[in-house]
């Protein structure tokens, strides 16, 4: 048999072991799913063990477990170390789902759960790649799987392990599937991740919340100061404001920018998924280039005062913002987050006192188009999908693909197959079932020409 009839004579086994998976909610950021994240983590490991893994466990964390496993075939070949996340992130709001997160339903061609592209989905089809090697007696190398349960939530813990375990992770290329492609018809490999800075505030006015009728107009509100402190980290052109921001921002070439503008990307399909009449965002940029080669800042959520039913007539005394800027090469997230800091208070009014809490950050993430990860990615897209993949950088963030580079000294191929409409982080999360077989058929193809390539 071929890899691609065991892939289609098996295909119903392989959806329902993704269900089983995906069943489970493995959410890492929230303490009240631990046993099941847990759960997941066994899961994973067995499935390791039935794809024909000679050995996978479990290596506890101060956090969520680590799954490793391995198939070594002979120490002459090379080595892919596998990289995924069994976590899954919060699936709040519920009532906007249409079916349950965590009952896993398939509907138009797609799988709905939360996970089901980001990232059990995407990460299973390496564990059934491995089984469809191993069954057509084709495994071509010796394999590795580090798969964690803290991706969402920073891989805290994640970077202690490469540090201790450099031997047990000695491989010659990381391989990852998390991350997407243009479309189904124009497939792209993810060259540059965007790094991350994410941030907490606090905005203290008064020292206890007042009456509004008798202090208001006399007292600073912390929320209006925020609000407009905020407003001030963007002028007119959308261009950051923080003095230094910029300054080691590595500028694409002008060839890097033409070829993006050449990228099949339909501007007008994008508004109309969005529903929007306009996009916004740096002028002097391209939609691609503001999400790939260049900086941005949002605000990811703003609260303080009264929000329930009814009127309250209050001055707050507090005001609270989350916000996260994304990082380009080469900018670093701790010196960012300094920048940030400093200026943020320089601007504070003195009618309010404001504390900076430092989050996870994590940094940007480049891959060289000649390096044999990346010939062999583009070998295996042309060969299963008929068609020459373009390079392409995407502006999310995988904050230890540069950490393998700094403590291991790898480089990573981020072969990832999810598509825009698989509302990752959003309700309604799906994976599409030909980019789930087809993501098996060019993992085993990537298997293949890379060893070729190392040959
Ligand atoms: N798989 C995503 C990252 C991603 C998404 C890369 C889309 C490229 C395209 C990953 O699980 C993720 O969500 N990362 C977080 C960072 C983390 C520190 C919470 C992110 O980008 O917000
Ligand atoms: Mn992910
Ligand atoms: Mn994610």
């Amino acid at each position: 048999m071929s890899v691609k009839s065991y892939i289609e004579s098996n295909k119903d086994r392989f959806l329902e072991e993704l269900k089983e998976l995906l069943r489970i909610p493995s959410v890492s950021a929230d303490n009240q799913y631990k046993g099941d994240v847990l759960r997941a983590a066994e899961k994973v490991k067995d499935f390791l063990l039935q794809a024909g893994a000679d050995k996978a466990q479990l290596y506890p964390t101060p956090g969520h477990p680590i799954v490793y496993g391995e198939q070594l075939i002979d120490p002459a070949l090379p080595t892919v170390l596998v990289y995924g996340h069994y976590d899954v992130q919060p699936a709040d709001p519920l009532n906007l789902w249409d079916s349950p997160p965590f009952e896993p339903v398939i509907k138009d061609g797609k799988i709905f759960a939360r996970g089901a592209s980001d990232d059990k989905g995407q990460m299973f089809m390496h564990i059934k790649a491995l089984e469809t090697l191993n069954r057509e007696g084709k495994l071509p190398c010796n394999l590795k799987f580090l798969i964690e349960g803290e991706e969402e939530v920073g891989s805290n813990n994640l970077e202690q392990f490469l540090k201790d375990q450099k031997a047990l992770l000695k491989a010659d290329i990381i391989l990852v599937s998390d991350t997407g492609i243009l479309s189904n018809e124009n497939p792209s490999i993810t060259t540059g991740l965007r790094g991350l800075s994410y941030l907490e505030i606090e905005v203290t006015g008064p020292s206890r919340d007042l009456h509004s009728g008798m202090y208001g107009g006399a007292v600073a509100n912390p929320i209006q100061i925020l609000a407009q402190m905020i407003t001030s980290l963007k002028d007119e052109n959308n261009h950051i404001t923080i003095p230094g921001f910029y300054d080691n921002v590595q500028e694409a070439s002008a060839e890097e920018r033409q070829r993006m503008s050449e990228a099949p990307f339909d501007l007008e399909a994008y508004k109309a998924s969005l529903k929007l009449k306009e996009v916004a965002g740096e002028k002097g940029y391209s939609t691609l280039e503001r999400v790939s080669i260049r900086p941005s800042l949002d605000v990811n959520g703003i609260w303080g005062g009264y929000t329930g039913e009814g009127a309250k007539t209050v001055l707050p005394s507090k005001a609270f913002a989350k916000l996260s800027m994304r990082l380009v090469p080469n900018q670093s997230s701790e010196k960012i987050t300094q920048l940030f800091t400093d200026h943020f208070k320089r601007i504070a009014p003195a009618s309010v006192e404001v504390i900076v809490k430092p989050h996870h950050g994590g940094e940007p993430a480049l891959t060289s188009l000649t390096s044999d990860g990346y010939k062999a990615a583009e070998k295996a897209f042309s060969t299963v999908w008929n068609k020459r993949p373009i390079p392409m950088r995407e502006g999310g963030s995988i904050p230890i693909v540069s950490l393998f580079k700094k403590e291991l000294g790898l480089d990573t191929v981020l072969l990832g197959f999810g598509l825009h409409s698989d509302a990752i982080h959003s309700p309604n999360e799906n994976y599409h079932l030909f980019n789930f077989f087809m993501g098996i058929e060019t993992i085993c193809e990537f298997h293949k020409q890379y060893v070729a390539l190392k040959k």
